[in-house]
């Protein structure tokens, strides 16, 4: 059976839930479900925008049947080819014959890719600033290349101020029936998972997601379509506040985040006794242990917090593997302007501070502080007093 909402009386929802996904993209947990959002306007012509996850094909199918009552299905408009929203593309159109696929030039190019085959003549191209009018709706199209992927467009509606916006704007997370940010107190329930999600889908690209930022500020937007997640309709600023944040790499916060990984223990004390301090101190501390909870959550969290601390252990002549795991994804997602303390570990050799110093180092506009806590087992007595410098250096 059918389950759609209306955005609006001409504009369906027609996406779908995934409470059984365990890993989005292969790494990412997704214990709150995940949610591949596509869209049906039906003017003059019908526009469904973008298809759906393999996963969910079925009710996808079902959703936009029910949608179209029987119209024929014009435009397929194609912002993203990435198989979470691209898979049921080519069921799509051997169940719709009749519809003209709406995309640019690098979508076509995947889309042979992806389903190898001749798409000349059902493809209709478009590039930055081209329109297609529907009846009623004006569609403009816009390039977001890298958001998340180098073929990626968005479409903006003028004649009732929807953007539909690719994977922007997106969180993991199922819909559970929900539909639009205001029907759930987002910025509570899902503002951590809306940051799991930007950090580690396009947190690398900072730079072209302020650039789409600076074309979005052009439009009037009253509704924002994107391809996970909630439907914006109301407090759209807010949610473009983080943005701006997340993709200039500004914290949100002056809290600290202290990331350890400790075989034994006492590293783990260590990143105890400096968490108690730093409290004293009235810092918010934000703990994690690297060996329990996953990469994705801890980069998250670094877009998070102003000042970040890494205290690991030395491991066969290098840093412990959760934390190096940790500080590679870090360098890769391209975090900027933090200030960085480091506690290394090791009974015999420990190199850990030096080797996460030098892997940290890529870092634009990081501070990684000069003094390093060495512990050689385990805290000693002597170095309580060098811990509480490390907390007023951190504390600042
Ligand atoms: Fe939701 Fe980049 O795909």
């Amino acid at each position: 059976m059918y389950c759609t909402r209306k955005v609006q009386e001409d504009l369906i929802w027609v996406g779908a839930d995934d409470r059984r996904l365990v890993c989005f993209e292969g790494v990412f947990a997704c214990p709150r479900g995940m949610s591949y959002n596509s869209y049906l306007l039906l003017d003059e012509k019908t526009v469904l925008f973008d298809t759906a996850d393999k996963a969910v094909y079925q009710q996808f199918f079902e959703n936009v049947d029910s949608a179209l009552s029987g119209r024929a299905l014009d435009y397929l408009v194609v912002h993203h080819m990435e198989p979470d929203h691209a898979a049921t593309l080519e069921g799509l159109v051997l169940r719709h014959p009749e519809v003209t696929i709406v995309c640019n030039a690098k979508i076509k190019t995947m889309l042979s890719q992806f389903f190898p085959g001749n798409w000349d003549e059902r493809v209709q191209l478009v590039k930055e600033g081209d329109t297609l009018s529907t009846g009623r709706h004006e569609l403009h199209f816009v390039m977001a290349p890298m958001v998340h992927w180098p073929e990626v467009m968005m479409s903006y509606d003028s004649t009732d101020g929807i953007l539909f916006s690719a994977d922007a704007f997106g969180t993991f997370g199922a819909l559970n029936g929900r539909l639009f940010a205001d029907e759930t107190d987002f910025f509570a329930e899902h503002l951590d998972e809306a940051r799991r999600y930007y950090a580690n889908i396009v947190g690398k690209y900072g730079p072209q997601v302020q650039a789409v930022l600076k074309k979005a500020a052009a439009l009037e937007i009253k509704t924002v379509c994107p391809l996970h997640g909630f439907v914006w309709r109301k407090d759209f600023g807010r949610f473009v506040e983080k943005y701006q944040l997340w993709s200039s790499y500004q914290p949100e916060e002056k809290s600290v985040l202290l990331a350890y990984a400790s075989v034994y223990g006492h590293t783990e004390n260590a990143a105890n006794i400096l968490a108690a301090r730093l409290a004293e101190k009235g810092v918010t501390v934000r703990m994690y242990d690297t060996s329990v909870t996953p990469a994705d959550q801890i980069v998250a969290e670094a877009f998070r917090c102003g000042t970040l601390v890494f205290a690991a252990t030395t491991y066969n002549n290098g840093v412990f593997v959760k934390m190096e795991d940790l500080l590679h994804d870090l360098v890769a997602h391209n975090l900027q302007n933090r200030r960085i303390a480091l506690i290394e570990n090791g009974s015999w050799a420990p190199v850990s501070g030096k080797l996460m110093r030098e892997l940290l180092g890529g870092l634009k506009n990081c501070e990684i502080l000069e003094q390093c806590l060495t512990l050689k087992s385990a805290l000693q007595p002597e170095q309580l007093e060098q811990l509480d410098a490390l907390a007023a250096a951190i504390a600042g």
